[in-house]
């Protein structure tokens, strides 16, 4: 049966007069001839393209085109000219895994114009590492202004591929992810037991990008975004009869329309990572590659960073984020309150002492602003004043200390969703933010958007996540975006731009079902591959009973699983998430936290699957020590690893932080063995991770 349907599929699909057309056929090789992309018109004129990947179709042939609020880009079109160039450079990113990047591709200008001689382009980029195509329209008499109704573009997959992967939520991502055949996709679940706050899953079928699948031969292949502008959020609208998903474009407020633009113009990329294993896809730089380079010139001050906070004893329930201690949010969520107002001057200076204590470059602060007594689920615009400190958080004294102590406090500007507000006092906000010498921020956008109707992932909010940046870079502030669109590569543009939640994060184990132990496994094979994430690893307290007798919530791992996460999860920006008196209880385990860095010049993936396990070896910038980190998701599993990465000659002291006798995440989280070694080049050492487990290895250079 299976058989029949996929031949029958093969069948209808297929555009085979397109091979009655052959004229407008192209064939593009990527520069090592991994990668094929076939395109051509069909002979209604309307094109058509197909990957191939070492030999095997990874997209079989897929329609392209658009559909807009006055005429169609769908068919009609004659070839006008196919050039083809070729591209090979290195560049150097600001902070990243590695300390180059080499951006090397042939590409194909496919111009195409319709008998109402309208013109549009189709660029496709071959890598040996998978391939990229952007629609272009350049400027012209024949089309101006373009309200795109639908994105037709097709990805046409080859079998019942086992795909990861979260549901098209217009308005979030913070989503636990489902593992199934492309057949099984169905958003229904997530609309029950699964609900988080801030939600719309109106398409029961439709996905976020990226997805990640692997075919029964093993490929791995990733349909993402990148350089996403002023343009709805790719999405996909999964045809599981066919096995092919669709473009699906996040909607404007005007529900009839996805994106508004004026020739000229181009959409974003949309891309189709590839690999012959899990690892490949891990260490793509596909993403990055087809984003534009750095537009900021003066880079000196960006710097990749640690820090601490005043943030996850609000998770908690031991602190408000609110001055009042109003019981607003915590009664929306039906939590319960304790204690006091978190940002007041004598813990934030807590938090700074342990800080400049322990080397940490910032102190984030929530709840340092009035405006919170109304945030949460209001839908109300002008909630915040981003630069107004509520009465008990003494600015100028608390800034005069940070100084004087050699540490940064982390502004946050929780917008909760009213971004017409927060638009208005950006300018304020970040001369504010300059006066007092902070030079990072953490913006939110929890809730409902405002302008009302506009959606997370829309144009007008994939416009204002960008004017931030823009807007913070011009004042030379770093940024961690919570709750927007997940990333597609800006942070090569946008360098200050370090990171972004756009995840479940681990906030969701302190309050809710949590994170299964397998999500921190899935994670860097989708919503990283766009950018840093900040995930907030380093909880040592694993238990929220520990804080409240009543409460069942737990953190689904073990505790050296979470040191392992500072390596796994890359981020430039990495937060010790746990409170101040839980690290000072157990001070050789916290070692690992305080060595880490946060910026790498070579990475090495040693073993990958996805929603299994990770090991991922890095050298530190500008130095010879390496770390590892090992993570398992709710199987216990041993690895033998062999230190090759090492370089030959050198000796090292390996500080091993494994998982203790016994641990596994749920039943006894706590027990880390530390022990030390001296090593070298081509020794092998054997890992034991415990269920929801992990190990974290520091190499310094003797
Ligand atoms: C959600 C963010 O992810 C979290 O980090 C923050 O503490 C709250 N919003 C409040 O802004
Ligand atoms: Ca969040």
């Amino acid at each position: 049966m299976k058989k029949y349907i996929s031949f029958f599929l093969l069948f209808i699909v297929t555009p085979l007069s397109i091979l009655s057309a052959q004229k407008t056929l192209r064939t593009l090789l990527s520069p090592g001839k991994q990668t094929a992309v076939t395109v051509g018109l069909n002979k209604t004129g309307e094109p058509f393209y197909k990957i191939t990947y070492q030999g095997k179709i990874a997209v079989d042939w897929s329609r392209l085109g658009f559909l807009t609020k006055n005429f169609d880009l769908r068919d009609g079109f004659t070839l006008q000219s196919a050039k083809t160039a070729t591209h090979d450079e290195t560049w150097k990113p600001v902070w990243g895994e590695v300390a180059q990047i080499r951006d090397h591709y042939n590409e194909l200008e496919y111009a195409l114009r319709d008998e109402a001689g309208r013109r549009m382009i189709i660029r496709f980029r071959a890598y040996d590492e998978g391939a990229g195509f952007r629609y272009e329209f350049p400027q012209q008499d024949a089309m101006k202004n373009v309200s795109i109704t639908d994105e037709l573009t097709e990805f046409q997959m080859t079998a019942d591929h086992t795909a990861w992967w979260i549901p098209g939520d217009y308005d979030s991502n913070e989503h636990v992810y489902t593992t199934c055949p492309i057949s099984q996709i169905d958003n229904e679940r997530y609309n029950r037991e699964y609900a988080i706050a801030t939600q719309h899953i109106v398409k029961m079928k439709n996905v976020q990008t990226p997805i990640t699948m692997k075919t029964a031969s093993g490929m791995h292949l990733s349909i993402a975004e990148a350089a996403l502008a002023d343009f709805g959020a790719l999405h996909l609208e999964s045809d599981v009869k066919n096995l092919k998903f669709k473009a699906f474009l996040i909607p404007s407020a005007d529900s009839t329309v996805k994106s508004i633009n004026s020739a000229p113009f181009h959409a974003p990329w949309r891309a189709v990572l590839l690999s012959k294993d899990a690892a490949g896809i891990l260490e793509s730089k596909l993403i990055l590659n087809l984003n534009e380079p750095c537009k900021i010139e003066d880079v000196s001050w960006i710097k990749p960073q640690k820090y601490v906070g005043v943030w996850w004893e609000m998770h908690v329930g031991l602190a408000t984020w609110d001055m009042e201690a109003t019981q607003d949010m915590m009664a929306a969520t039906g939590r319960e309150v304790k204690g006091r107002h978190g940002a007041n001057t004598g813990n934030v200076k807590r938090y700074i002492d342990f800080a400049a204590k322990y080397g940490f470059d910032g102190v984030l602060v929530e709840g340092w602003n009035v405006g919170w007594k109304d945030w949460f689920g209001k839908w109300k615009d002008e909630v915040f004043d981003f630069a107004k400190p509520y009465p008990d958080f003494d600015i100028e004294e608390l800034s005069r200390y940070a100084r004087e102590k050699g540490v940064r406090i982390i502004a946050h500007h929780e917008t909760s969703g009213a971004v017409t507000s927060y638009e208005r006092q950006m300018d304020a906000a970040y001369a504010f933010m300059n006066k007092y010498g902070q030079n990072s921020v953490k913006t939110g956008y929890v809730g409902k958007i405002i302008p009302r109707g506009e959606w997370h992932d829309g144009q007008w909010m994939n416009n204002h996540y960008l004017r931030v940046a823009e807007r913070t870079a011009k004042n030379r502030i770093m940024v961690d975006m919570h709750e927007p669109v997940r990333p597609s590569g800006w942070h090569r543009t946008w360098p200050n731009w370090l990171a972004s939640e756009a995840a479940r994060g681990q906030e969701f184990n302190a309050w809710s079902s949590g994170n299964p132990p397998e999500h921190e496994c899935i994670l860097p094979f989708t919503r990283i591959l766009g950018g840093p994430m900040d995930y907030t690893p380093g909880i040592f307290e694993t238990r929220m009973s520990a804080y409240d007798p009543k409460k069942t919530e737990v953190v689904h791992t073990t505790v050296a699983k979470q040191l392992a996460l500072y390596v796994t999860l890359y981020s430039p920006l990495q937060m010790a998430a746990d409170l101040p008196e839980n690290y000072e209880k157990r001070p050789d385990v916290f070692q690992f936290i305080r060595d880490v860095p946060v910026d790498w010049d070579d990475t090495r993936v040693l073993n990958a699957a996805v929603g299994d396990h990770i090991t991922i070896a890095r050298r530190q910038k500008g130095a010879q020590n390496w770390f590892l980190g090992s993570i398992t998701d709710e199987n216990a599993r041993n690895f033998t690893v062999k230190l090759d990465f090492l370089p030959a000659g050198k000796t090292y002291e390996a500080t091993i932080y494994a998982d203790g006798p016994g641990a596994h995440w749920k039943d006894n989280p706590y027990p880390v063995s530390i022990s030390k070694r001296t090593v070298r080049k081509g020794d092998v050492l054997d890992l034991q991770l415990a269920a929801g487990g992990g190990c974290a290895i520091a190499f310094m250079l003797k």
